[in-house]
C-alpha cells in the first residue's frame, strides 16, 4: 500500500530518517486481502492468532498483569502448509499496521547497521501502533550459512531482536512478532524464549482438505461422477500446496485434451464459450495424483511432532 508508506516517512521521527526511508521500501505489501475463509483447515491455529493478536486490541483493560498479550509468536510447521497465508490473514483481518519484512533486508553491510536498522523498524512499529511485525523464515536469522559477515550481521539481528522483543513486554504500545520457519530446531533458546506462543501447522487431515479442494475449485466446474472425498483419502500427506497443485494441474487437463494435436490455427478457432465450460473430471484428478507426489515426509513430520512436545505452546 504505497500510500501509506508514504504517509508513514512523514510520521516517523526517530534519529534514523535514512534508515526508515530504506526499511519503508523493503518492507512488502501491507493489505494482501486474504481472508480468514481463503484458508482450508487450521481453525486451532486460527482461534489462537485471533486470541493473541485480536482480543488485546479490543478488550485492553483485560489484558493487563498477568493477561498480558504475548508480544512474540511464532508458526513452524512443514513446507506450503499455509505458515504465510496465516500471516497474510492476519494483515487483512486484523486490523492492525502490518510489516512485512524480511531478514534479510534488516541485514546491513556496513558496521552497527543491522542493529540500527532492527531498532529502526520497531520505531517505525511504535509510531504506527497496533502493529505486527511479520518476520517470515526467521530460522535464517539462526543459520550458518553465507559468507562470514553475512553470518555476522544476521547474528547481530538477532541479538538485536531479542532486546526489542523485550522491550515491548515493558511497553504498553501494542507491538506483536509474528515469526514463521519450516526449521523451528534451527532456533536458539534465547529468540525461542521470546517467541512464547508457539503455533504449529500441520499438514491438512481429511476434512480440511476436502475444504481447500473445494476453495480453490470455487471458480470452477465439476462434471458428475467427481468424488471430491475420494480425491481427499487419495491425498494422505500432501501439503496444502501440493494439494493446490493437484487441483490446478487437473483444471488444465480438459483444455490439454482438447487442444491436443491441433495446429495454432485450429486452437484460435475454438470458441470462448467452449473453452470456458470445460469442467474437470475425475480422471483429470486422478492423472494429477498420479504425476504430482507429496513433498513433505514423514521423517519431516516426525522431527516437528517432536519439537512441538518439547518446546510447543498453545
Ligand atoms: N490451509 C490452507 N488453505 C488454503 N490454501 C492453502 C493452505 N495451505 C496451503 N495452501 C496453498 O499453498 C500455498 C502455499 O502456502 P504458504 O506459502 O502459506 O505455505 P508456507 O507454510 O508459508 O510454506 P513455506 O514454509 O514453504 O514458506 C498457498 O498459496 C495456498 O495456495
Ligand atoms: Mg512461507
Amino acid at each position: 500500500n504505497a500510500e501509506e508508506c508514504i504517509e508513514s516517512t512523514v510520521l516517523y521521527d526517530g534519529p534514523h530518517p535514512e534508515l526508515a526511508a530504506k526499511l519503508e521500501k523493503e518492507i512488502l505489501e501491507t493489505n494482501p486481502g486474504v481472508k480468514w475463509d481463503d484458508i482450508a483447515g487450521l481453525s486451532e491455529a486460527k482461534r489462537i492468532l485471533q486470541e493473541v493478536m485480536v482480543l488485546p486490541l479490543l478488550m485492553p483493560e483485560y489484558f493487563q498483569g498477568i493477561r498480558r498479550p504475548q508480544r512474540g509468536v511464532l508458526i513452524f510447521g512443514p513446507s506450503g502448509t499455509g505458515k504465510t497465508l496465516l500471516a497474510k490473514v492476519v494483515a487483512t483481518e486484523c486490523g492492525t499496521t502490518f510489516l512485512n519484512i524480511s531478514c534479510s533486508s534488516l541485514c546491513g553491510d556496513c558496521y552497527g547497521e543491522s542493529e540500527r536498522l532492527t531498532q529502526c523498524l520497531f520505531e517505525i512499529a511504535r509510531t504506527h501502533a497496533p502493529t505486527t511485525i511479520f518476520i517470515d523464515e526467521i530460522d535464517y536469522l539462526c543459520s550458518s550459512k553465507g559468507s562470514a559477515t553475512e553470518h555476522e550481521a544476521s547474528r547481530r539481528v538477532k541479538a538485536e531482536l531479542i532486546v526489542q522483543i523485550d522491550g515491548l513486554n515493558n511497553s504498553n504500545k501494542m507491538v506483536t512478532v509474528l515469526a514463521a520457519t519450516n526449521f523451528p530446531q534451527s532456533l536458539d533458546e534465547a529468540l525461542r524464549r521470546r517467541l512464547k506462543k508457539r503455533i504449529y501447522i500441520p499438514l491438512p487431515d481429511f476434512k480440511s482438505r476436502k475444504e481447500l479442494i473445494k476453495i480453490n475449485l470455487k471458480s470452477i466446474k465439476l462434471a458428475p461422477g467427481v468424488n471430491i472425498d475420494q480425491v481427499a483419502r487419495r491425498t494422505e500427506g500432501y501439503s496444502g500446496d501440493d494439494l493446490t497443485k493437484v487441483c490446478r494441474d487437473a483444471s488444465f487437463n480438459g483444455m490439454r485434451l482438447k487442444i491436443s494435436g491441433k495446429t495454432t490455427e485450429e486452437i484460435k478457432n475454438i470458441s470462448k464459450s467452449e473453452i470456458l465450460n470445460i469442467s474437470i473430471t475425475m480422471d483429470d484428478f486422478l492423472e494429477a495424483l498420479d504425476k504430482i507426489k507429496p513433498t513433505v515426509s514423514a521423517t519431516d513430520i516426525q522431527r516437528y511432532e517432536k519439537w512441538l512436545l518439547e518446546f510447543g505452546s498453545s
